[in-house]
């Protein structure tokens, strides 16, 4: 598998970080290709618990090399904070194995504060999308409508704060008369970033030569989605989305690499469902029920601490995410988290007003009024995090995946049974 692309099948955290570090003896370069400090990918070795937000999450593996590449927003401040935590627990991180593109965007601090004051006046209408606060929407904003900053603009400082001036010009009087906020001073945000420039120095390159010339002397990448299918810009439940194509097709406009060359995607799915943020969630589990899932799950963001809404797994947006990044395999994670559970629901289809729907539609009214018709499947009580051979697996743990398996339409490859590094089933 000369490059495979890991992609969440759900709205995100469905534990692509600890399914990547498994796969990681098997490969060279991890590569991050879009969204930004948004991301909280946890990996446990031992006790030790580690959350990346921008670093790749195979950066505790030493000899391989991770690369921040060009379809990523940066926000430095962000970067160097976790690099430094890094060094403080003792693991490499240097230019010779993380790399940033010098063509990422950066995230501003105005970025940061558009954020979180568009978030707050959405509040009162209820059209908060719940974002993580990061910066990220408005900093693809910028992106697209050309006003960005990028990595390399870094190396010439004239050029930066001349960037940031025009860039002020347009949104301060959006903070002044639109927020009610005092104006920001175009020196003052230039100073503040380019006193990161040379800290960032070491790990910058041009990432789409680098991963090129990897792949032609057959080195093997594994792309680290972050987020999921349905919280893509274009596939997913918008306007409660993210602003980046966290789908497989992102990963090459994201890194500056053939889509010829990524051969295999690896489709990340929890044995529920799970949501942070605002935005319509058929299966979602609003009683005790969803409680449960949660407590026993652990299921509270890592980036930002909030809960995450728990409900049944949902086949109907399962099988379009692996219709839409052309999905290889399944890697299906906490498993475990089902045990005790007396039965266990699968959704097969939705029905809106009536109509039955097997496809996950574009309209979100119709997201928003679809009712999840489910099969009902006995559960187990024994516990799994032991286990490491399918076929040791209850039998009722085996048919509830077996049935996944088929609704999903791809078939299961790794199973999660536990947080801890080893507790994958490979199937
Ligand atoms: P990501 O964003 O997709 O990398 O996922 P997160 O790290 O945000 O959330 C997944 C959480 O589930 C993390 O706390 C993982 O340690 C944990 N996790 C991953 N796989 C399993 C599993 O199979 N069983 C259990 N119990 N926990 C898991
Ligand atoms: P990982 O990579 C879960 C959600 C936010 C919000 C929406 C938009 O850990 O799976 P944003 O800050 O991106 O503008 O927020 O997207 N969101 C995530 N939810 N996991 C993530 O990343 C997420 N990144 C963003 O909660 O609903
Ligand atoms: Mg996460």
């Amino acid at each position: 598998m000369p490059a495979t692309v890991i992609v969440g099948m759900q709205w995100g955290d469905e534990g692509k970080a600890k399914v990547l570090d498994a796969l990681c003896d098997e490969i060279d370069i991890v590569v991050r290709y879009q969204g930004g400090a948004n991301a909280g990918h946890t990996v446990y070795v031992g006790a030790e618990r580690y959350a990346f937000h921008l670093v790749p999450s195979g950066i505790l593996h030493e000899e391989k090399v991770c690369v921040i590449a060009n379809g990523c927003v940066v926000d430095p401040a962000q970067l160097l904070k976790e690099i430094g935590e890094l060094h403080q627990r003792k693991v490499k991180v240097d230019g010779s194995n993380l790399k940033l593109s010098d063509r990422a965007q950066l995230v501003m601090p105005y970025h940061k504060l558009i954020d979180q004051l568009s978030e707050k006046s959405k509040e009162a209408s209820g059209r908060k999308i719940g974002t993580t606060g990061r910066g990220i929407g408005p900093c693809y904003v910028d992106k697209v409508a050309r006003s960005g900053l990028r990595v390399v603009d870094l190396r010439r400082p004239e050029h930066f704060r001349e960037r940031v001036a025009a860039r002020l010009d347009e949104l301060n009087p959006i903070l002044k008369h639109v927020y009610g906020e005092p104006v920001l001073e175009a020196n003052k945000v230039a100073d503040e970033v380019l006193a990161y420039a040379e800290r960032l120095n070491p790990f910058i390159a041009d990432t789409a030569q680098y991963i090129n010339r990897a792949l032609e002397q057959k080195k093997r990448l594994l792309y680290e989605g972050a987020q999921g299918t349905l919280l893509d810009i274009d596939h997913g439940t918008y306007p409660y989305v993210t602003s980046s194509n966290s789908t497989a097709g992102g990963a090459a406009t994201g890194s500056g690499v053939s889509p010829k060359r990524i051969e295999t995607a690896l489709g990340v799915v929890k044995a529920y469902t799970t949501r942070v943020g605002a935005g319509p969630f058929p299966t979602e589990l609003l009683d005790a029920q969803g409680e449960a899932l949660r407590q026993r799950g652990g299921e509270f963001g890592t980036t930002t601490g909030r809960p995450r809404r728990c409900g049944w797994f949902d086949a109907v947006a399962v099988q379009y995410a692996v219709e839409v990044s052309g999905v290889d395999a399944l890697a299906l994670t906490k498993l475990d988290v089902l045990t005790g559970e007396k039965e266990l629901k699968l959704c097969t289809h939705y029905l809106v007003g009536g109509e039955r729907l097997e496809r996950f539609p574009a309209d979100l009214a119709r997201v928003e009024q679809a009712r999840p018709v489910y099969e009902t499947m006995p559960g187990w009580s024994e516990s799994l995090e032991e286990l490491r051979d399918f076929s040791k697996l209850p039998k009722a743990a085996r048919a509830y995946v077996e049935r996944l398996e088929a609704l999903s339409g791809a078939p299961i490859r790794y199973i999660g049974v536990g947080a801890a590094r080893d507790a994958l089933i490979r199937r």
